[in-house]
């Protein structure tokens, strides 16, 4: 196959090299994961983004092909993509926000859990790059379990002496998406017209749908209720299920990612360090700006029902976020 670069200096394209070296202005964004389920419709969507200039798209396979693709794509982003591990810091120097899909996916009959085994070293060896090569990007965690990989990340930052938790971020958007979709469905609403605040984690009963806060303010029956929280807890076990071992959810994902546009002043449910219950992490509604987080919000009143949803969470969450964070001195 033809040397790409080569081509382009053939041919004088030189220019869009220099473009993608001096792209000062706009987002630099490494998607590391990028040939992958999420990576791909991902790469496409920030490739579509106005407020990225340069994307780089970073695999340990098929990295070439998928940024063949996406570059032909006639927005302003200049893209290169970056192949195996030897490529990894290259992928990584001189970005502002780095998201991460690498690693495997649920099968039919797994926890995200039972992923912790391959993803968390990948995760760690991603995440021990970025310390060194881009300290100051903000990272978002999109690989299972998440509840794990976040805690992973703080402490290869803070090994490193880099860890800014406003700009370690996991992403949880997908549960406020769906539970979205569920109650607009059930209530005869627009799902564009409902907010619903997912609190906690991102794994069963760790995903705290709050349906006492649902805006445009609805009042469900405790049937309703019932139904709804099991629906939006078990989401990705629906699509993994339906999907049959051919992954797990992927577009429903990229919904997900408007919590990353970048705008000012975006306020979104993420799984980040936090203070608002007793635990190092919490997802709960969070404004985003330029350098990550900038304000979290407290959870509001609570009602009996999720008061003991909370309870039940935090216990389920602490387990995981201790496996995360002792996952470092296992390995060394
Ligand atoms: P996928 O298998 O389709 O893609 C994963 C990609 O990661 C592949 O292209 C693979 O080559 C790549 N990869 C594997 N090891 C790597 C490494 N060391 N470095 C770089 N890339 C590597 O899976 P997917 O459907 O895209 O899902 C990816 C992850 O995201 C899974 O862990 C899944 O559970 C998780 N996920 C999270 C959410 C969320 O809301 N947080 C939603 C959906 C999926
Ligand atoms: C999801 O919620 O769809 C993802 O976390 C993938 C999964 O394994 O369920």
């Amino acid at each position: 196959p033809p040397n790409l670069q080569m081509v382009e200096e053939d041919l004088g394209l030189e220019r869009v090299n220099c473009r993608a070296k001096g792209a000062s202005s706009g987002f630099k964004v490494a998607i590391l994961g990028a040939a992958g389920g999420i990576g791909q419709p991902l790469a496409m969507l920030m490739k579509m983004n106005p407020l990225v200039s340069l994307l780089h798209l970073y695999d340990v396979v098929n990295a070439p092909g998928v940024t063949a693709d996406i570059s032909h794509m006639d927005t302003s982003a200049v893209v290169r993509g970056f192949l195996g591990q030897q490529q990894l810091e290259d992928a990584l120097i001189g970005m502002d926000l780095v998201i991460i899909p690498a690693g495997v996916p649920r099968k039919p009959g797994m926890t995200r859990d039972d992923l912790f085994n391959i993803n968390a070293g990948i995760v760690k060896t991603i995440c021990e790059a970025i310390a060194k090569c881009c300290p100051k990007a903000i990272v978002n965690i999109i690989s299972n379990p998440v509840n794990s990989t976040v805690p992973i990340a703080a402490e290869v930052f803070k090994k490193a002496g880099v860890f800014d938790p406003k700009r370690v971020l996991g992403v949880t958007m997908l549960d406020v998406v769906r539970a979205n979709t569920f109650v607009a469905e059930i209530m005869g609403l627009d799902p564009r017209e409902v907010d619903v605040p997912v609190v906690g984690g991102h794994a069963g009963v760790t995903i705290l749908p709050l349906l006492s806060q649902v805006k445009p303010s609805c009042s469900f029956t405790q049937k309703e209720i019932d139904y709804l929280t099991d629906r939006i807890q078990n989401g990705g076990t629906e699509v993994v299920e339906a999907k049959a071992g051919a992954g797990s959810a992927t577009l429903s994902m990229m919904l997900a990612s408007r919590a990353l546009r970048g705008d000012a002043a975006v306020v979104h449910c993420a799984y980040v360090a936090s203070e608002v219950t007793e635990l190092p992490f919490f997802a709960s509604k969070v404004r985003l700006g330029r350098n990550g987080v900038e304000e979290i919000y407290p959870l509001g009143p609570l009602n009996e029902y999720e008061r003991a949803g909370l309870e039940k969470a935090k216990k389920e969450l602490a387990g995981s976020i201790q496996k995360g964070v002792s996952f470092l001195r296992v390995t060394e």
